[in-house]
């Protein structure tokens, strides 16, 4: 399969940003301006207590919405938490697990990582996996068994059927929120590592047919250039997916 064949996937993870009724100003605004975009499918991953809003606004529209974590167990005594079952009738389609903050602000590890998106598997809903090397993980050279070690252990005891819900987000680290990017040819080559990475679990078919995203100070002026890489099949979208002017121009760029 070439890249033409896979679907592009542009997110918008709003981290935690916006209130329910900011959600629904932002969404609205959002709404015609991607209506007629139908070369990408367009996600928003908003934080739990905004799923309603969103849900509401985008409803009828091509936009869907995710969550950015989930709980493993099916509930249970785990102040805090949320669970798929709860996501699912909430109406949401998507989830990330195991973003890179919550790997160092929350203590999230490939295992953990591994039982959250078994469960929100099995809940039917569709997984953005995130993966990605800190900077000095880069500079001593280890980017390609840093993401490969990360896409093993994650992906442990997921079946080649379920692969079809999962979507995998290459977040270098040192690219999140710092303003500095990944180039296009590093984008390329490490969203590469994880495609050969996947062939080795699941073949080549399936990896061929997963969605590899790039999410790292993706944003207007250099989404373009990013997307046009042919392993990266659509982007995780931090600060540039809270307005609605840019997050329309990374989609045009999709198209
Ligand atoms: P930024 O686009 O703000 O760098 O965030 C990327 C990210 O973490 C998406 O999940």
């Amino acid at each position: 399969m070439n890249k033409a064949k896979r679907p592009v996937v542009i997110a918008g993870n709003w981290k935690m940003n916006n209130t329910p009724a900011k959600t629904k100003a932002l969404i609205s605004e959002l709404v015609p301006m991607v209506k007629d975009k139908n070369g990408c499918d367009i996600v928003l991953c908003v934080p739990f207590v905004d799923i309603d809003a969103a849900v509401k606004a985008s409803e009828g529209s091509n936009i869907k919405i995710g969550a950015q974590n989930v709980h493993f167990a099916p509930s249970g005594a785990y102040t805090g938490e949320v669970s798929a079952e709860m996501l699912k009738e909430c109406g949401v389609e998507y989830v990330i697990i195991g973003h890179s903050e919550r790997r160092t602000y929350f203590g999230e590890t490939d295992a953990t990582v591994n039982l959250r998106l078994k469960a929100a598997l099995s809940a039917g809903l569709k997984v953005i996996l995130c993966v990605g090397e800190v900077k000095d993980e880069r500079v001593n050279g280890i980017t390609d068994e840093i993401v490969a070690m990360q896409t093993k252990l994650d992906l442990l005891g997921v079946s080649a059927d379920d692969m079809k819900n999962v979507i995998i987000a290459y977040e270098p680290v040192w690219a999140i929120g710092t303003g500095l990017t990944a180039t296009p040819e590093q984008a390329d080559e490490t969203c590469g590592v994880i495609r050969k990475t996947i062939a080795g679990l699941y073949g080549n078919d399936i990896a061929e047919s997963t969605v590899i995203q790039y999410g790292g100070s993706m944003n207007a002026k250099n989404a373009a250039e990013l997307l046009a890489k042919v392993n990266v099949d659509g982007g995780l979208i931090g600060g540039a997916s809270l307005k609605a002017a840019d997050f329309t121009v990374i989609v045009d760029a999709a198209q």
